[in-house]
């Protein structure tokens, strides 16, 4: 009898399956804690929670639930455009940028296709890529960040996208706007640039891009809600560039992709500029408490600019599971060319308090051992 194996596309039996940061109520439940005892510092959530206007207009929405969504995002997208001086026509939205990565692959990889990004880049690049049928080509990072040069040597004729996030994911580094310019100024015309700002709103002056869209480069920038808004659990993202672009993009979005709810919190989530300060300044005043810690216990942190660190350790699979079952969650980098690495996101003070208290403890330990 035929099984499914025998059935499926060959490159599924191939393809990686993403390891998110594990769950509070799974870690609680394997090292016999209640839910409350444990902290996930394992996704770059914003710690503060939601947008409360988000919540709040979120709530709202449940009245009408029974309605299918609106398929366009219209009024995020007239909202959006006016906020961020571009036309509606040059916005895409996804259930998460992740989906909108996925919409990349569906327009643009198939086998044969070469995608560029960084060896220890956000994984999703490389799962959608392979996942596509894809070539993943990555260069390795140079001091944990993406080499723009090499990045260019690597482009062939068989290229279709590169991916940049800045700052990445783990890494938390970043690129210059100089090379980032540089960079787009030389790419050949069959590339499409994919400029991943996730964690854009933590950092000053962000490099600009929109003019060089509007000069017809070929560049996409994508865009979350699940990160300083703090809506990660709606899942909505969106992406801006080029109108042909996206009209192309719009042909392999599935019907309804972002819920009423996403919908309606992200909308509200763009007049909550106050709640946005708030947590710019605490993000800044956490990465500070955790960075000092950390360095001053002795281990290597990586210079970030967004919600999270990234950390060198001696032992990290056994502190992995250490801080686990103390009750802290944060993620290991199986994947990313990183062994030996942990991320750890920034929390509230007295999380972030916490795991320094923990591995202080376990720094103890070992040399008592
Ligand atoms: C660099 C980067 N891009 C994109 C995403 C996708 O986020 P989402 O799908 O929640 O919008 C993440 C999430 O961690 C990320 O780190």
């Amino acid at each position: 009898m035929l099984t499914y194996n025998d059935l499926v596309k060959p490159s599924v039996l191939e393809q990686p399956i993403y390891q998110p940061g594990r769950p509070i109520e799974l870690v609680a439940l394997e090292f016999g804690l209640t839910p409350n005892e444990v902290i996930k510092l394992a996704s770059n959530e914003n710690p503060l929670g939601g947008s409360p206007k988000a919540l709040e207009a979120a709530k709202e929405t449940l009245a009408s639930i029974a309605y299918y969504p609106e398929n366009d995002c219209y009024f995020l997208r007239e909202k959006l455009a006016r906020i961020r001086n571009l036309v509606p026509e040059q916005l895409i939205f996804g259930a998460g940028s992740n989906e909108i990565i996925q919409m990349l692959g569906h327009a643009f990889i198939e086998p044969g296709i070469d995608v560029i990004m960084g060896k220890s880049a956000f994984i999703s690049y490389k799962l959608f890529t392979l996942l596509f049928g894809g070539n993943a080509i990555e260069v390795p990072l140079i001091d944990y960040t993406h080499d723009l040069k090499g990045m260019a040597k690597a482009i062939t004729s068989n290229t279709k996208l590169v991916f940049l996030p800045s700052p990445n994911n783990p890494t938390g580094t970043w690129n210059e706007e100089i090379d980032i310019f540089n960079f787009i100024h030389e790419m050949p015309d069959h590339i499409i640039f994919v400029y991943d700002e996730a964690y854009v709103e933590y950092i000053n002056n962000p490099p600009d891009l929109k003019p060089l869209i509007a000069a017809g480069k070929k560049i996409i920038c994508l865009r979350t809600f699940s990160k300083i808004y703090g809506l990660a659990g709606f899942r909505v993202g969106y992406g801006y560039g080029n109108v042909e672009l996206i009209d192309l993009l719009n042909r392999v979005r599935p019907p309804f992709n972002v819920s009423s709810i996403a919908q309606t919190a992200a909308l509200a989530a763009l007049d909550d500029n106050e709640y946005i300060e708030k947590c710019r300044v605490f993000n800044q005043l956490g990465m500070k408490q955790l960075e000092e810690g950390l360095t001053s216990l002795g281990y290597e942190v990586i210079p970030s600019r967004a919600n999270f660190l990234l950390v060198r350790f001696q032992n990290s699979d056994n502190l992995y599971q250490y801080l686990q079952a103390k009750g802290v969650i944060v993620r290991p980098l199986k994947g990313y060319d990183l062994e030996g690495h942990l991320r750890i996101s920034v929390g509230t003070e007295e999380q972030n308090y916490r795991v320094l208290s923990i591995l202080d403890e376990y720094e103890n330990k070992r040399m008592t051992e």
